[in-house]
């Protein structure tokens, strides 16, 4: 496998072992050759969800969508999503552009004419001859996997088996079926920084205190646990304040509580590369990343409720400050991470990367390890936490 683009001893302080490492070096938040090995290794080369499946089968049987840097056609026959290169076999002609959906019987080829069985099976070659065997021109199938509702695609065919992908997560998230939540609402944010940083902000509360007043009035910042369990992804829990049902301005849910869920805590998962999954007693809440630039990401946040919700307001409410809290942020550390690049020849680096090197709260504030690597990918990018320290009262609103 080639390696990331970056120069090994730039890495060697970010590949410490955890407790000692630190930031991965700057070039990794603004270079654009990282960026395009990231898209073809981390993104089309691992398991990415690419969407609701519900979601993707409306509007047609056929949908193409691009993982990293490749594309991928979604059919769904019968609502069975399957997932193929989105590449005719003929003279290699895309078979739908990125983005569009269709619905018609075949996949149809718009070059020559081509046509394929929504199971990849080629059904018609006009003109051809009758020597011309289409049974050797099907289209490439590619692994893919509804996992609680979300359709998780391997574009590049070469990532292990979903289940160890995934490893012990699905113990955490099994108790609030998502498969049977109804998607209520969807914000599509575009953020001015790099994915992994808005990723290795997700999994740090250490700036809780300080940016989001409002997170701290409904859970202590330094509360729960975290997890270190088999599987590429990472996470832990933060407790609920004693008034507080759910993450809401004022604690209380106007929702519908899940059954057989602990109603005390909020789960926080990052399941590699880039979906953020958060899971409350009463919904649950994604964010899907996907890198526009080294500089730009688009995330698409998604809450998830009982059907007989009629108003997820509130939760949407005080997750969407809590987002523009999060981005602000974000973006001032993309702007540090270009000062810093401009400014390495004199010495400049990023910092701490995990607070197990300064003490913390009895180890209980929710902290980041650096996620598992893929049997496929050796990871030189391991995003690593920032530094900690006593975390201070959370102010309260
Ligand atoms: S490239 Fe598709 S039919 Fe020719
Ligand atoms: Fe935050």
């Amino acid at each position: 496998m080639v390696s990331a683009p970056i120069d090994p001893p730039a890495l060697e302080s970010a590949l410490r072992p955890f407790g000692e490492s630190t930031m991965l070096p700057a070039s990794a938040y603004v270079d654009e050759h990282v960026l395009d090995w990231e898209r073809r290794h981390l993104f089309a080369g691992s398991w990415v969800p690419v969407g609701r499946t519900a979601a993707l089968a409306e509007g047609g049987n056929q949908r193409a969508v691009t993982v990293g840097d490749v594309g991928v056609l979604l059919t769904f026959d019968g609502g069975h999503p399957r997932a193929f290169a989105n590449v005719c076999r003929h003279r290699g002609h895309e078979l739908l552009p990125a983005g569009e959906a269709a619905d018609r019987p075949a996949v149809l080829c718009p070059y020559h004419g081509w046509s394929y069985g929504l199971d990849g099976r080629m059904r018609t070659a006009p003109r051809m001859g009758e020597t011309f065997d289409g049974r050797a021109y099907g289209l490439v199938e590619l692994p893919a996997v509804d996992w609680h509702g979300w359709l998780f695609v391997n574009a590049t065919g070469t990532a292990r088996p979903f289940a160890a992908h995934v490893g012990a997560l699905g113990a955490h998230v099994s108790p609030y079926r998502p498969e049977s939540l109804v998607s209520k609402a969807r914000h599509e944010y575009e953020v001015a920084a790099n994915w992994k940083i808005v990723a290795e902000n997700y999994h740090e509360c250490y700036h809780c205190p300080l940016i989001h007043p409002e997170l701290c009035a409904v859970s202590p910042p330094n509360s729960g646990s975290n997890w270190r369990e088999p599987g590429a992804w990472v996470g832990g829990s933060m407790d609920l304040r004693d008034h507080a049902s759910t993450m809401s301005l004022d604690g209380r849910s106007y929702g519908v509580a899940l059954d057989g869920v602990d109603p005390r805590l909020v789960r926080y998962f990052g399941l590699f590369p880039n979906m953020l999954i958060s899971l409350h007693p009463d919904y649950v809440m994604t964010h899907l990343l996907e890198p526009l630039s080294p500089h730009r990401t688009r995330i698409t946040c998604e809450w998830l409720f009982r059907d007989e919700v009629t108003d997820p307001s509130y939760a949407v409410e005080f997750w969407d400050l809590t987002n523009r809290q999060d981005w602000r942020a974000c973006e001032s550390v993309q702007r540090g991470a270009r000062t810093v690049g401009a400014q390495r020849e004199r010495g400049l680096r990023l910092g701490h990367a995990d607070r197990t090197r300064l003490p913390r709260p009895g180890g209980r504030a929710l902290l980041r390890r650096p996620p598992p690597s893929t049997s496929d990918v050796r990871l030189t990018h391991r995003p690593g936490t920032r530094a900690g320290r006593r975390d201070p009262e959370p102010t309260r609103r």
